[in-house]
């Protein structure tokens, strides 16, 4: 890479020491302005209701798994419409399995992800535990990799799908990890490593082994950052415990998965809350927008069930209407400024 001098002063350029000195300045004022980042990617998962950690075709929240492709394609326009007025998203992050893309159910699920990208819209799409794998491996590799010939077969062509070859690796050591990242990455020479995002070890939560490992070089990294990981911390704890898990990775990291309660009426704009999520959402959307990292907030729609609720207090957005029909509201404004805000200057409204 080259780095252009900044002018120099008549006055003192003359001497070898002081164009050293402008040399290195250039170089600590340059670096940050060339440096890679992950802002392109703004958006949100579209999940399973109840959570895509199923031992059977993924239906997301608001599909059926009587719909056809075009039926699909009709929902996922919908909501992908509501996603795009109520939040102005380019990215959705999908899961898939081995159930899901070795049966009839995966001529119907494409539309998900063909209805995303005939939008314009990025689409990550991330394997989560199923039938084939438990306690955070996979224990049927056979399964796995037929999926993602599958899959990157079907998309490896198309320049907005990208490959998250597993969600939560969390049954792997660091080591056992990246060397599966590796034999991944060796066995789909054709996919660009820009489109592949290797999940952080543990719940996707350190992203340095995956960054240290020369092997994955170029590859995106898919990081995660939930207060049930962690606990209770303050402000500058939940900073601290963000860049943490980055280290000095923040220029490939997109964090995939964050959130927080949405319909409980907390107000993420309040600095001054002493609620633990609050402080949560704030530090991690201001480090995000520091950092000029992307990031996919979980969920969109779907997820987990909160108890005595009918879907997941962390969805950004509630799901109304039937069939094709579907409308998605905002629950909490002050929410989705936080996502905006941690999305920084470059998102557009
Ligand atoms: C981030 O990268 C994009 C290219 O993907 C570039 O256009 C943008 O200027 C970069 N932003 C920062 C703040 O470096
Ligand atoms: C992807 O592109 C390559 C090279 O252009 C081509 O050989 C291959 O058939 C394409 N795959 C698909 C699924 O279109």
């Amino acid at each position: 890479m080259s780095i252009p001098l900044p002018p120099q002063p008549a006055a003192s350029s003359g001497s070898p020491v002081n164009r050293l000195l402008i040399g290195v300045l250039a170089v600590l004022v340059a670096a940050p302005s060339v440096s890679a980042n992950t802002s392109r990617f703004r958006g949100v998962n579209w999940a399973v209701l109840g959570d895509n950690f199923v031992d059977g075709p993924l239906i997301l929240n608001g599909l059926d798994e009587s719909d056809d492709y075009d039926t699909v394609r009709a929902k996922a326009d919908a909501v992908y419409a509501g996603f795009e007025d109520n939040l102005a998203i380019n990215t959705i992050r999908l899961p898939v399995n081995t159930h899901t893309v070795s049966s009839t159910w995966w001529d119907a699920y494409a539309g998900v992800i063909d209805s995303a990208t005939d939008r314009g819209l990025n689409a990550i799409l991330g394997y989560w535990e199923d039938g084939a794998a438990s306690g955070g491996r996979v224990n049927n590799v056979a399964a796995w990799d037929a999926m993602w010939d599958t899959v990157t077969d079907q998309y490896g062509n198309n320049s907005l799908v990208h490959f998250e070859p597993m969600n939560e690796p969390h049954g792997y050591s660091a080591a056992e990890w990246t060397d599966m990242a590796a034999t991944w990455i060796a066995g789909h020479p054709s996919v660009p490593r820009e489109r592949i995002l290797v999940g952080g070890t543990g719940y996707s939560q350190d992203a340095k082994p995956v960054c240290a490992d020369r092997r994955l070089d170029g590859t995106l990294i898919s990081y995660h950052i939930y207060t049930f990981f962690y606990g209770q911390e303050n402000y500058d704890g939940w900073v601290q415990t963000f860049r943490d898990g980055l280290g000095d990775c923040a220029s490939r990291a997109v964090t995939t998965e964050f959130g927080a309660p949405m319909d409980s009426g907390l107000d993420y704009s309040n600095a001054d809350s002493a609620d633990n999520f609050v402080q949560y959402l704030r530090a991690v959307t201001d480090v995000m927008r520091q950092l000029n990292m992307g990031s996919t907030y979980w969920p969109g729609t779907g997820g987990k069930i909160t108890q005595g609720q009918s879907d997941d207090w962390y969805s950004i957005q509630k799901l109304h209407g039937s069939g094709t029909n579907l409308i998605l509201t905002t629950p909490n404004p002050s929410g989705v400024n936080r996502l905006w805000h941690g999305w920084g200057p470059e998102r557009v409204q």
